[in-house]
C-alpha cells in the first residue's frame, strides 16, 4: 500500500501479450535499432538537411529559451515548394499524390504531383486576386475534397497562414476562430456530402461571417452543385475566378519564408474555456512531420498510404497533407463516412487501391468491431503491411481485433501518441524495431525525451504511474497559443519548471514502455486509489459481449468517488441484471475488486466529440444528475438524452 499511494496514478491492468517485429519487416525497415543511439541534435540536424530543400541553409538547429523554442534558425524555405514543386522538378510529376474517392460511389479523381502543382498555382493566383498576400490570415471551412489540401498548399505557396476549421463545426465555432485569427478571407464550398445527405457549409459560413466582419472575401468551391446563397461584392465562385487564372508555376513562385514564420493555427477546444489557437511554424513542423512519417509508417516510394482522419484535425494536417506530401507519398483521400453506402466501404477502398498502410483512430476500430468482422472478410486486404492508431488510448482488445481482422494477424501496429500541440508523433513503436504490446504506445521517438512525474516532479521510473512530461524541445512543437502568452505558460509550463506538461496520465513498465492513461481529468479516486478510466474501459471491452465502454466517476459518501460505466453490447444487444453482474466480476478479475463499477448503464451509443473522443465530462454530469454542461461539441446531441433516460431506470449498486 505504501508504495502504491506514493504514485500519482495506480495501475493494475496487466497485459502480457508481446509482438516482436518479423525478421522480414525488420530487414527492410527505414528505421533500424541504432536510430535510438543518435544524439538528438545530430539527428534533427541530419533530418533537417535530408527531408527538406532549403532556399537558404539554417545556421543553428535549435535555440531553447523555455518555454519558447526556435528551430532551424536562419533557414529559408517554402512548404509548398517542398511538398509539390521539387517533386515535379525531380521527375515525379506523373506520380499520384492523392487517389481521391468521393462519398457518392464512383466519384473518383487521381491527382498526380504535376496536377497538384497546376491546381495549387491556379488556386494561389485566385487567392492573390482576392487580396491574399504574404501574411494574410485565411480561414478554410471545407469537407474532404481535393480542393482542401490544394487551398492549404496555395496559402503556403504565398506565405499566407491558414486555419482549417473542421466542416462539422457550427457557425459560432467558425466565427470565433476567424475573429481570433483576424482572418480576411474564407474559403468554403457549397455543400459537403455526409452519409448520403448534404451539409450546407456555405449557409453556415454566411452565419459565421455575419459575426466576423473582418472577413472581406469568401471563395466558394462547387461540390454538390446545389444552389448556395452568394453575397455580391464579398462572395465569388472559385470556378469563375479560376477560369481566368494561370496554372503556370512561373506565374506564382513559392515565397521564401523564414524557418520560424507562422504556418498555421489549429484551434483545440478545451472542455469549457475558449478554444486555444495553437501556433505552428514553418521549418520545424515540416521536418518533424516528414521524418516521423517516414520512419514510423515505413514509407517506401511505392507505398499507398491512407490516413483515414479528417484534414480539419491536426492528424490530417500532419499526416494527410504536410508529412506525406513532403515525402512524395501516394495517399488515399476519402470524403465520406465508413458506413456509406455500407459498412464495408473502407475495405473496398483498401482493396481497390491496394493500400499498404492504414492509420486511423480507436473509435473507428471500435465501430468496425461493433459491426462485426464480416464486412472486412468480404475484401482482399492482403496489401496491408502496417496499421496505425491515434487519438485515444487503444483498448488491448480493440488492438488485437485490428491486428487479426484487418491486419491478417501479420501486420505490425503502431500506436502513436501525440497532440495538436506536439504537431508530430512523439511516443510510438518503430515497426521494424519495437516489440509491441497491445495498449502501449511503447517508446519516445528517437531524439524525444519523455518521462512520467509524480505530483512533486520526481521521475516515477519503471513501474510507476503519474503525469506525462516532455523534457526536451522537438521540432514540430507548438510555438505558443496565439496572442496568449499567459495561457501558454500556465497550461503547459507551470506544473513543473521548464518541462512540458502534456495533461495526460501515463505509466512506465519495467521495460521502459509507456502506457497512456488518458487525460488527467479522467483519473478517478476510489477510496484513495487513483484509477484511470481507460483501464476499467479496457477491462470491460475485454469481455466478449462488450463493443464499447466509457467510464467516469460520481461522488460517493463512502469511497469518495464511485465508478460508473456506460456499456454498449455487441450486435445491438440489450443489457440484463445477469450481464451486469458478469461484467462487474469480469472487471474485478482483470483489475481487482476496487475497480468494479458501482453502476453499469447499458446504452446503444456513447456521447462523442466530432473527432470521436468520448465525452466523459457529460457522462459525469449524467452520473451525478447535474444539468448538462456544454453539448455543442457533441457529434450527436440526442445520444445524451437516451443515456439519461437509461441511467435513471437502470441504477443498481452493491
Ligand atoms: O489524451 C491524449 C490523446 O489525445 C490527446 C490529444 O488530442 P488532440 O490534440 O485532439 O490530437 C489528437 C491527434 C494527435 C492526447 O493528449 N491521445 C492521442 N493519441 C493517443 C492518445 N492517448 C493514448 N494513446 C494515443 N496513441
Amino acid at each position: 500500500m505504501a508504495t502504491e499511494t506514493q504514485h500519482a496514478i495506480n495501475t493494475m491492468l496487466l497485459e502480457e501479450r508481446r509482438y516482436p517485429p518479423s525478421d522480414d519487416f525488420a530487414r527492410q525497415a527505414n528505421a533500424k535499432a541504432d536510430i535510438y543511439d543518435r544524439d538528438w541534435q545530430e539527428l534533427w540536424e541530419t533530418e533537417g538537411r535530408e527531408r527538406v530543400t532549403w532556399f537558404e541553409p539554417f545556421s543553428t538547429v535549435c535555440e531553447w529559451e523555455p518555454p519558447y523554442a526556435k528551430w532551424y534558425v536562419g533557414g529559408k524555405l517554402n512548404v509548398c515548394f517542398n511538398c509539390v514543386d521539387r517533386h515535379v522538378d525531380a521527375g515525379l510529376g506523373d506520380k499520384v499524390a492523392y487517389h481521391w474517392e468521393g462519398e457518392p460511389e464512383g466519384d473518383r479523381r487521381d491527382l498526380t504531383y504535376a496536377d497538384l502543382q497546376r491546381e495549387v498555382t491556379r488556386f494561389a493566383n485566385v487567392l492573390k486576386e482576392v487580396g491574399v498576400r504574404k501574411g494574410t490570415p485565411v480561414a478554410i471551412y471545407m469537407g474532404m475534397v481535393p480542393e482542401l489540401p490544394i487551398a492549404m498548399l496555395a496559402c503556403t505557396r504565398l506565405g499566407a497562414p491558414h486555419t482549417v476549421i473542421f466542416g462539422g463545426f457550427s457557425a459560432d465555432s467558425l466565427s470565433g476562430r476567424m475573429n481570433d485569427m483576424e482572418c480576411e478571407v474564407l474559403i468554403t464550398q457549397d455543400e459537403a456530402w455526409r452519409r448520403g445527405t448534404t451539409v450546407a457549409l456555405k449557409r453556415t459560413a454566411d452565419e459565421a461571417m455575419d459575426a466576423a466582419p473582418g472577413v472581406k472575401r469568401c471563395l466558394v468551391v462547387r461540390r454538390t452543385g446545389n444552389d448556395a446563397p452568394m453575397r455580391e461584392g464579398r462572395d465569388a465562385w472559385y470556378h469563375d475566378l479560376a477560369a481566368n487564372a494561370s496554372d503556370d508555376p512561373q506565374t506564382c513562385p513559392c515565397e521564401p519564408m523564414d524557418a520560424e514564420d507562422l504556418l498555421f493555427l489549429m484551434y483545440t477546444s478545451g472542455t469549457t474555456a475558449k478554444p486555444k489557437g495553437i501556433v505552428h511554424t514553418t521549418a520545424g513542423y515540416l521536418v518533424g512531420t516528414s521524418s516521423t512519417h517516414r520512419y514510423i509508417f515505413d514509407i517506401k516510394p511505392e507505398s499507398i498510404y491512407w490516413c483515414a482522419a479528417d484534414i480539419g484535425w491536426i492528424t490530417g494536417h500532419s499526416y494527410i497533407v504536410y508529412g506525406p506530401l513532403c515525402n512524395a507519398t501516394t495517399s488515399v483521400l476519402y470524403e465520406g463516412t465508413p458506413d456509406f453506402p455500407d459498412k464495408d466501404r473502407w475495405w473496398s477502398i483498401i482493396e481497390r487501391y491496394k493500400v499498404d498502410i492504414l492509420y486511423t483512430a480507436p473509435t473507428a476500430i471500435r465501430s468496425h468491431m461493433k459491426w462485426g468482422p464480416e464486412y472486412a472478410q468480404k475484401h482482399d486486404l492482403s496489401s496491408l503491411r502496417l496499421l496505425g492508431s491515434v487519438g485515444e488510448p487503444i483498448n488491448p482488445e480493440a488492438w488485437i481485433w485490428y491486428r487479426e481482422h484487418i491486419g491478417g494477424d501479420r501486420t505490425p501496429i503502431v500506436d502513436t501518441w501525440w497532440q495538436t500541440e506536439t504537431g508530430m508523433i512523439l511516443i510510438t513503436p518503430l515497426p521494424g524495431v519495437t516489440t509491441t504490446k497491445p495498449g502501449s504506445a511503447t517508446k519516445p521517438f528517437p531524439g524525444v525525451l519523455a518521462a512520467v512525474y509524480d505530483e512533486q516532479g520526481q521521475d516515477v521510473g519503471p513501474g510507476g504511474g503519474g503525469y506525462l512530461v516532455l523534457k526536451r524541445p522537438w521540432p514540430a512543437m507548438l510555438r505558443g497559443i496565439y496572442k496568449d502568452d499567459e495561457r501558454y505558460r500556465s497550461t503547459y509550463w507551470s506544473k513543473y519548471d521548464d518541462v512540458y506538461f502534456a495533461g495526460d496520465g501515463a505509466r512506465i513498465d519495467e521495460d521502459g514502455d509507456f502506457w497512456l492513461l488518458g487525460r488527467v481529468d479522467d483519473v478517478m479516486n476510489v477510496s484513495g486509489h487513483r484509477i484511470s478510466t481507460i483501464e476499467v474501459e479496457s477491462a470491460l471491452v475485454d469481455h466478449h459481449d462488450v463493443a464499447e465502454a466509457a467510464v467516469c466517476s460520481r461522488k460517493d459518501a463512502t469511497t469518495g468517488e464511485a465508478i460508473v460505466a456506460y456499456v454498449t453490447l455487441k450486435g445491438g444487444n440489450e443489457g440484463s441484471v445477469e450481464k451486469l453482474d458478469e461484467l462487474r466480476n469480469h472487471v474485478g478479475k482483470k483489475i481487482g475488486p476496487i475497480a468494479k463499477p458501482a453502476n453499469i448503464v447499458f446504452t446503444p451509443e456513447l456521447p462523442k466529440t466530432r473527432s470521436g473522443k468520448i465525452m466523459r465530462r457529460l457522462l459525469r454530469d449524467v452520473a451525478e444528475n447535474r444539468t448538462l454542461g456544454d453539448t455543442t461539441t457533441l457529434a450527436d446531441p440526442t445520444v445524451v438524452d437516451e443515456i439519461k433516460e437509461r441511467a435513471t431506470s437502470e441504477k443498481t449498486e452493491d
